[in-house]
């Protein structure tokens, strides 16, 4: 299958594409956490990544596109795949298009998690993410069994750059006004699934799993 999920900074994109690619056996591919190790490793897409990533913008296309085009082309991505945080923008999903087409095959379906703004500001100042595995957490919604410290590899659990409360309505306003237009354009290739994302973590997995198998 190859698939999207898309939803505001804070959804669960990321906590949900863990479990859904365990569940079907396709790669995560998440532009979020690549252009995060790309800062990490120091490279020049890296260092000029981080500038927008910390003012809440989006980096441009051309620096993105690029990158996702090939990881699809990647043999893991032969039996699909799930895009999380990409695309972003209209170009982006332009050239998505184009790229599955080149490549013969087509989207199976965009998962939508839906939050109410409202609800984001807490969930994303609480997120702690590990510095080794990258397993996310939540101080009050999923908290680890020890402080600081990663359940399943004891890696050191930091805040991310951008989680602070300025950047996360930089974010979500940039998601309003450039990001969440694309669910109609993929509403009108009937793809979207809404998914009620102001619910409990395993709830949110079980509605994403039966409206796959619909
Ligand atoms: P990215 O990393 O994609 O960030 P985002 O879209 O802002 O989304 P988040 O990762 O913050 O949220 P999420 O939905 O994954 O939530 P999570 O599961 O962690 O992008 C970061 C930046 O990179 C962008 O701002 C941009 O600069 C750049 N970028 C990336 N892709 C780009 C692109 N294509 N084009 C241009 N720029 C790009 O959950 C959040 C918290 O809530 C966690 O603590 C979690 O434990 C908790 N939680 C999850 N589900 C629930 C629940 N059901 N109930 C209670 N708590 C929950
Ligand atoms: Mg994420
Ligand atoms: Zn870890």
């Amino acid at each position: 299958m190859n698939l999207l999920i898309m939803g505001p900074p804070g959804a669960g994109k990321g906590t949900q594409a863990v479990e859904v690619v365990k569940e079907l056996k396709i790669p995560h591919i998440s532009t979020g956490d690549m252009l995060r190790e790309a800062v990490k490793q120091g490279t020049e897409m890296g260092k000029k990544a981080k500038e927008y990533m910390d003012k809440g913008q989006l980096v441009p296309d051309e620096v993105i596109i690029g990158v996702v085009k090939d990881r699809t082309k990647e043999p893991d991505c032969k039996t699909g795949f799930l895009l999380d945080g990409f695309p972003r923008t209209l170009p982006q999903a332009e050239a998505l298009d184009v790229s599955l087409k080149e490549m013969g095959i087509k989207l199976d379906g965009v998962i939508n998690i839906k939050v109410p703004r409202e609800k984001i500001v807490a969930r994303i100042t609480g997120r702690r993410v590990c510095r080794s595995c990258g397993d996310t957490y939540h101080v009050e919604n999923k908290p680890p069994k020890e402080a600081g410290k990663c359940d399943k590899c004891g890696g050191e659990l930091y805040q991310r750059s951008d989680d602070t409360e300025e950047t996360v309505n930089k974010r979500l306003d940039v998601y309003e006004a450039q990001t969440q237009p694309l669910l109609d354009y993929y509403g009108r290739q009937g793809l979207v699934l809404d998914i009620n994302g102001d619910q409990a973590i395993d709830k949110v997995l079980q509605d994403i799993l039966t409206a796959l198998k619909k």
